[in-house]
């Protein structure tokens, strides 16, 4: 049986470089979107790129919706595959919501994709790697899951609660061969953070001790490692990928001054 990987939120950015990391192992992948045309797209590149078996799944993520989860599931049983690899790097980023005037139903949306449509996810998952008795599920976090941002307190919540929810799995699935673990990004080169958001690229320097913050393919390198069986013995475990923004108390506002 091939090894086949899913990847949540995979049709551009860093979910389809986490998808091309995979295919270029000899992974064969299945794509994930909330748009059908999307999903077919990005598997097709994939397909056409690294020779690979790649096909395009579609799915909604603000409603519950079990039984099409299990349907995702089937579709890759009736193919052939017991998956060996999920990377749950889909999200809704809860963006814009001011605590002090949120709408509970948005703020709750954010729970219902990155906290109980992930469980959801990972759990028919699991159901595949336990019957094949080995499997690795993957989350992509963030450093925001341990020090916040302003507005932001649903996201970051939801990803503080993805880390335990990883640990949740490592020690609920570990006897079933199953690895649970997450990759912490900081910020990424998306096209949000290429538009300067916040004038975030004008402070790069002082916001990470390496002065850069992560391409793609850092965080999917990253992710490799976790989902692969290069860490075998890794579980429950987080790996940042943040230029060691973590690590840094205070911006350096200064670094020249600083060093005189
Ligand atoms: N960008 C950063 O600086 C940063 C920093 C730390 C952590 N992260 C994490 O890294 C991962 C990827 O980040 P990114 O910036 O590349 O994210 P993104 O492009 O905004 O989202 C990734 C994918 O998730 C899907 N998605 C977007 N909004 C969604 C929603 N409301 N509900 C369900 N799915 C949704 C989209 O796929 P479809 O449209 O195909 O469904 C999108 O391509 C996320 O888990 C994010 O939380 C990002």
């Amino acid at each position: 049986m091939k090894k086949s990987v899913f990847v949540t939120g995979a049709h551009d950015g860093t979910g389809f470089a986490i998808a091309e990391r995979f295919a270029k192992e000899g992974y064969d992948v299945f794509v994930g979107s909330r748009d059908q045309e999307k999903a077919a797209s990005a598997a097709s590149k994939i397909r056409e790129k690294y020779g690979v078996l790649a096909k395009g799944y579609v799915y909604q993520t603000t409603i519950l919706d079990e039984t099409e989860v299990k349907a995702i599931f089937n579709d890759i049983r009736a193919n052939g595959y017991l998956l060996d690899a999920l990377v749950l790097n889909a999200a809704n980023l809860g963006i814009g919501q001011v605590s002090l005037d949120v709408d509970i139903n948005d703020f709750m949306g954010v729970y219902t994709t990155n906290i109980g449509w992930n469980f959801l996810m990972a759990r028919e998952a699991a159901k595949q790697m336990k019957e094949k008795g080995k499997g690795a599920i993957v989350f992509i976090g963030s450093n925001s899951s341990v020090r916040v941002t302003e507005n932001r307190c649903a996201y970051c919540s939801s990803k503080s609660a993805i880390n335990a929810m990883s640990k949740s799995f490592a020690v609920d699935w570990g006897k079933y061969g199953i690895r649970s673990n997450c990759v912490l990004p900081g910020m990424i080169k998306t096209v949000r953070w290429e538009q300067n958001v916040n004038n975030a690229k004008y402070c790069l320097p002082n916001y990470t001790p390496i002065e850069d913050i992560a391409t793609f393919e850092d965080v999917a390198n990253a992710v490799w490692y976790l989902g692969s069986d290069a860490s075998r013995n890794t579980t429950g475990a987080e790996i940042v990928v943040d230029g060691g923004m973590l690590a840094q108390l205070t911006p350096n506002i200064n670094r020249e001054l600083w060093n005189e």
